[in-house]
């Protein structure tokens, strides 16, 4: 046996694994995802839905029809299910000539590009500006839209542009909405489906269910079917279909939740503008409604000094480090390092990241009187 060990991408949400690691003094406030915090108030489920094996005919699919206003989807558990398979059915169906060209906007969610890898597919990493340049001899174009982490939203026109040049190549566009539910009407869920455009959507985010595990994936009839061949009989749990049933009916409680996440957004933009311009006066913050993201010098210290101090972040230490994305942050020194935020849950924690924030401006404020002093003295 050889000592291959394979490691999978990291992510946010290891609140256990940090509390280990950084043993803060108070209880950690996790900010390290872009889940709602304050998601849709999960009813009791009855125990007969435990009891007996999911079935596909339950009503999931015509509730899912109507909030995403569209026929063609098939519910999955998480998105992160489809991002999977995608490649695999991509691989095995040949639906892509040989030495296929994906490209991928970069920085964003490391699952896709790890599982096209694992699939023995090249990556070409691209930025949104430089697509028009080889959007021709693409055989697959990948986007996160709104991006995580970096927020970047692309308007439908161009995205509709790219779906129409793709199409002669008989190209593909994948679109990841995983944080899009806020603000659909960036959405490129429609009726009348491309047969070349793949959407993903997640319960996760917006609905604050990341636990139950559940997304979906909107597509030609025939793509949706390879991966409903791929998924098994009972990828999505009986209690989960119960429960997401309910959740995508709540048209109040969606309408409230998009107000409040603006609200809740503005918010948090505000309060990191503040500091982090006292902080590192170099520093910028992109984001999207339920995360912002903040590019800075030393990000991976203060990452550091916040996790000790109990407010865990992500720190996007392994973003893509090729020449077009870094020239995008081109006066950070370290390129692509950033601190991620999600939105906190309730007022005792954005207290405590106000005050975490103003000790770390008071901290670099007194650093910097030293460094003027020794200058003067010298
Ligand atoms: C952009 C993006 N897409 C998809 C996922 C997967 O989410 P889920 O499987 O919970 O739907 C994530 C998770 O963080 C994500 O950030």
């Amino acid at each position: 046996m050889s000592n291959n060990i394979l490691i999978r991408p990291a992510h946010g949400g290891g609140r256990n694994q940090a509390i280990k690691k950084y043993s803060p003094t108070e209880s950690m406030v996790d900010l390290s995802t872009g889940i709602n915090p304050v998601g849709w108030p999960v009813p009791l489920v009855p125990a007969e839905v435990y009891n007996r094996l999911p079935e596909a005919d339950d009503g999931l699919i015509e509730i899912a029809q109507c909030y995403y206003k569209t026929q063609n989807i098939l519910p999955v558990s998480g998105s992160q299910e489809a991002i999977q398979l995608l490649p695999v059915i991509f691989h095995q169906y040949g639906i892509l000539p040989e030495n296929p060209k994906i490209g991928i906007i970069s920085p964003c969610y490391a699952e896709h590009e790890f599982q096209w890898k694992k699939n023995n597919f090249s990556i070409i990493h691209l930025v949104s500006q430089k697509v028009d340049d080889v959007i021709e001899s693409l055989n697959v174009l990948l986007l996160i839209n709104p991006n995580n982490p970096t927020g970047e939203l692309i308007a439908i026109e161009t995205l509709n542009k790219w779906l129409s040049q793709l199409k002669k190549n008989k190209g593909y566009l994948i679109i990841d909405e995983a944080f899009m539910d806020a603000a659909p009407e960036h959405s490129m869920i429609r009726n009348n489906l491309p047969d070349n455009l793949i959407v993903l959507r997640s319960v996760g985010k917006f609905f604050g269910l990341a636990g139950v595990r559940c997304g979906f994936v909107i597509a030609q009839a025939e793509i949706l079917s390879y991966i409903e061949y791929h998924q098994g009989p009972w990828s999505v749990s009986g209690p989960t279909r119960w429960l997401i049933k309910k959740a995508l009916m709540d048209h109040q409680w969606i309408e409230n939740n998009k107000l409040n996440l603006k609200k809740a957004s503005i918010r948090l933009d505000n309060l990191l503008s503040h500091y982090f311009f006292k902080i590192d006066p170099q520093s910028f913050i992109t984001g999207s409604f339920l995360f912002k993201t903040v590019y800075l010098n030393n990000a991976c210290d203060l990452f550091e000094q916040l996790a000790k101090q109990g407010v865990l972040v992500r720190l996007l230490d392994k973003a893509c480090t090729c020449s077009s994305c870094s020239s995008l942050y081109k006066n950070i020194s370290q390129p692509n390092k950033g601190l991620r935020f999600g939105l906190p849950a309730n007022e005792a924690q954005w207290q405590k990241l106000e005050e975490i924030l103003e000790l770390h401006v008071k901290v670099s404020e007194d650093l910097n009187f030293i460094a003027n002093m020794i200058d003067i003295t010298e």
